[in-house]
């Protein structure tokens, strides 16, 4: 694209560290970067903090206990060896640290505890912290409050953010296209209620998390567009392991009542003794995996959408446990819907996180200069073809604040901005719904769960039909939901060439012969 003279925009900005996007690893590298005396803007599409995933994460934040090897081995083994070794060590050898002063310390949040004992690092007392258990983990070592962790640390957090006098952040502000200049990256394009404004950054993070907008069923917040993932691929940063696509086995779907929408059945409750049955009322997971509902949650995914496939429901029962007692939240949100948990709550498997990304090393540094990437939309290594569960908050976390650390004591410099022409051609009706529509249907259809090479060269085809479609009238608007569409599409097409590339089963990427079309289902 060539360059638009700056007084063709009303106006600039510049900061030291800008950050796009407000989850847990942006607002952690904004804290990192600004105890470095950095002056940092957070610009998020967010109007409220539900609009980060951070926000929804029910299940928690793993911390190292007696034996961190032990931890390392199971984030390994969940990866199918996938994940790499020196990535992981950096996790677990900081967890507690950073947990300790950060989550504890500086936000006060308050985990839940066992009562009496005296609660206040992760590692104080073995017995203090009510630790949780979640799938392929080899002992309970999840801190969490209720089942609304994600909420009880993001809500502290963008209010100590707001109130730092070095942090600016601004909601309900896009990034539409990074600003770059000789394979260094300057800062971004800020698209707030229709006003373009350059923001030239010494350093620019990108923490934009997930692509749950790309698949019909996802427990990601709606904007899930993999904005920075497209934007780092458009300027040419590296992106890895893009293929590995993580879908949660037990979210209810929801029906068509507006007030009967989907939610996560977090894989604490099956860390609790919850069992899910098929059609029949019969325990199928003994069948598939030695660790039978605590498996890796590649494997209960695809088991649960193969039950049901064949016998046409799967339930979560909860019957073991006490569920109204030890999870509140949920049994709430089951009553609202008229879900009567005791007879199992309906559950089926959606898109839930992408294990790649942008590829950073441990600092967070992306291949561009100036460019990083903290996260779900970075790929740091962490965790191969299959996340561990409750290891999305700690690796935000420590990865945010080693990059924030990182980034900050660069100037920012004031290059050319990407042109941005003011045209506004006539968009058909509904363009950018029904090519949404278009692009979920082809994710969901061919490069879900299971894929083919057939289905994978089909979505090809079409993904790469709906981006030239896309991109005819996107450099003429700036209108956000068109940009949102041409990142879509862009992170849908790498997530489906590198599943076409890769033709080893392993972890979520899964690989089967029939094409979806001929399959039985
Ligand atoms: C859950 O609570 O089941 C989700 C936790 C995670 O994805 O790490």
């Amino acid at each position: 694209m060539s360059g638009t003279e700056l007084e063709d925009y009303d106006d600039y900005r510049t900061t030291d560290v800008l950050v796009v996007g407000s989850g847990i690893a942006g607002l952690a590298a904004a804290l990192g970067a600004a105890r470095e005396g950095a002056d940092v803007t957070v610009a998020t599409k967010a109007t409220r903090p539900e609009g980060a995933s951070s926000w929804w994460a029910q299940g928690g934040i793993a911390v190292s206990r007696d034996d961190p090897d032990q931890f390392k081995e199971d984030i390994l083994a969940a990866s199918a060896d996938t994940a790499d070794p020196a990535a992981v060590d950096v996790l677990v050898d900081e967890a507690n640290d950073a947990v300790s002063d950060v989550l504890v310390d500086t936000l006060g949040v308050e985990f839940d505890t066992n009562g009496g004992a005296e609660a206040d690092a992760p590692d104080a007392d073995g017995d203090a912290f009510d630790f949780g258990r979640e799938a392929a983990h080899d002992e309970a070592r999840i801190l969490h409050v209720d089942a609304s962790t994600g909420k009880a640390i993001h809500v502290p957090f963008l209010n100590y953010l707001d109130a730092h006098d070095d942090v600016t952040v601004r909601d309900d502000t896009a990034a539409l296209e990074l600003v770059s200049h000789e394979g260094r990256v300057n800062g971004a394009l800020l698209e707030r209620d229709g006003e373009v404004t350059p923001t030239f950054a010494g350093a620019t993070i990108l923490a934009t998390g997930g692509i749950g907008d790309l698949y019909p069923r996802s427990t990601n917040p709606d904007g899930s567009t993999g904005d920075g993932i497209a934007m780092a691929a458009l300027a040419g940063a590296d992106v890895a392991d893009m293929e590995y696509v993580q879908f949660h086995p037990t979210v209810y779907p929801g029906g068509d009542d507006p007030d009967d929408g989907p939610f996560l059945v977090s894989e604490a409750v099956r860390g609790e003794g919850a069992r899910l049955l098929d059609g029949e009322g019969e325990r199928f997971m003994p069948d598939y995996h030695e660790d039978a509902e605590l498996a890796p949650r590649d494997v209960v995914a695809r088991a649960v959408q193969t039950e049901i496939d064949t016998t046409g429901e799967v339930r979560l029962d909860v019957s073991p446990l006490d569920f109204a007692g030890e999870f509140p939240g949920l049994a709430e949100k089951c009553e609202a819907r008229g879900v009567d948990w005791e007879s199992g709550i309906p559950v089926g498997p959606a898109e839930h996180f992408l294990c790649g990304g942008v590829d950073v090393d441990t600092r967070g540094r992306a291949s561009l200069d100036r460019l990083y990437a903290v996260g779900e939309c970075s790929r740091t290594g962490v965790h191969g073809a299959n996340r561990l569960a409750s290891t999305s908050l700690l690796e935000g976390l420590v990865w945010g604040l080693r990059a924030g650390e990182d980034a900050s004591g660069l100037d920012p410099e004031v290059v050319e901005a990407p042109e941005l022409l003011d045209r506004d051609p006539a968009l058909p009706d509904n363009f950018a719904r029904e090519k949404f529509h278009r692009l979920r249907r082809t994710m969901d259809e061919y490069v879900g769960l299971r894929r083919s090479p057939d289905d994978l060269g089909r979505a090809q085809a079409v993904l790469r039909r709906l981006k030239g479609e896309v991109d005819a009238y996107v450099r003429t608007r700036t209108a956000r939901s068109l940009y949102e569409l041409r990142h879509a599409s862009v992170t849908a097409l790498l997530v489906t060439r590198a599943a076409a590339e890769n033709g080893e089963s392993v972890g979520t990427h899964n690989l089967v012969e029939e094409p979806a079309t001929t399959r039985a289902d």
